[in-house]
């Protein structure tokens, strides 16, 4: 998906009035598949940003383009549709205790079922290899009749992310998706969603505060206080960049991180199925 904003500003609704808006005017582009890491300080606007994308948040001014429509031009019921060609992963994944893995991965499935589909899937899965093979991409195969209030909570983080495979979506925003993880974890995780991802042609933008993932990514969005401090190749990304970026705020940076990636074998992965 093609995503353009120009001057796009957010503020949440519950924010004060007299509040500078969470993101201050934005502009940039960003072609279909590909692939953006979004750094910054703790309260630099990066979930603020996911959420704009994700058409969550209306902007405060300015202007979105997904694939070149105004997404808040649209009727209700065509908003509806374009947001099911989005997949939102939050930080926390709101998956219902009691759930089994596999009806929270299929869950993803949703936006394109009809109701009655969606109320059999709940008794009756279907699409149990797709969920499975999703899952063991993110190494939870055995996981897929678990209850989800039984695994910990970096399990519950990929099981999360797991869903992106199952969802039809060509916009994949994905927030701290490391959070949770130990660092091998962490280096799996990121480098199964991006080449996931890729084989989808879906485009990814997904933020971290682990800041030699971030470069891993061939282009890194720097925010401070709501405002675009960089938009560069990750090779330009320089030191002192990151110093600027996080000034005051140097233990962000400073972060455990993760290792680099091990080589995963070949023909370890289980097959993909992109919707
Ligand atoms: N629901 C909300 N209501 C009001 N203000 C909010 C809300 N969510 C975030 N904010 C404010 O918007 C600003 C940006 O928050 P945001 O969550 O986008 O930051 P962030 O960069 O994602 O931070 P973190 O790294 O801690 O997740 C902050 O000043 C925050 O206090
Ligand atoms: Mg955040």
């Amino acid at each position: 998906m093609r995503i353009a904003l120009s001057a796009l500003a957010a503020r949440h609704p519950a924010a004060a009035g007299a509040a500078a808006p969470a993101l201050k005017p934005v502009t940039l582009a960003i072609s279909p598949g590909e692939q953006v890491a979004v750094i910054g300080p703790s309260g630099a606007g990066k979930t603020t940003l996911l959420h704009a994308l994700a058409c969550a948040l209306k902007p405060a001014a300015g202007r979105i383009e997904l694939d070149g429509t105004d997404p808040w031009s649209l009727p209700v019921a065509q908003l509806q549709k374009l947001r099911g060609r989005l997949f939102l992963a939050p930080q926390t994944p709101p998956l219902p205790p009691r759930q089994r893995v596999i009806t929270a991965v299929l869950a993803a499935r949703l936006p394109q079922q009809s109701l009655l589909a969606s109320l059999r899937s709940l008794f009756y899965p279907t699409h149990i290899a797709e969920a499975e093979a999703a899952l063991a991409r993110f190494d939870l195969a055995g996981k897929l009749w678990q209850r989800v209030d039984r695994l910990s909570g970096g399990e519950r983080q990929r099981v999360g992310l797991a869903r992106a495979l199952l969802s039809s979506a060509s916009l994949w925003l994905v927030d701290e998706p490391l959070s949770s993880l130990d660092p091998s974890r962490a280096t799996q995780a990121i480098e199964t969603l991006t080449r996931c991802a890729q084989e989808c042609g879906a485009t990814l933008v997904t933020t971290l505060h682990q800041v030699d993932v971030a470069t891993r990514f061939p282009r890194v969005i720097g925010l401070r206080d709501g405002e675009l401090q960089f938009d560069l190749p990750s090779r330009e990304v320089t030191r002192g960049r990151l110093a600027a970026l996080y000034a005051q705020h140097e233990e962000e940076l400073l972060g455990a991180a993760p290792q680099p990636p091990d080589a995963a074998p070949e023909g370890a992965q289980a097959p993909l199925y992109c919707r």
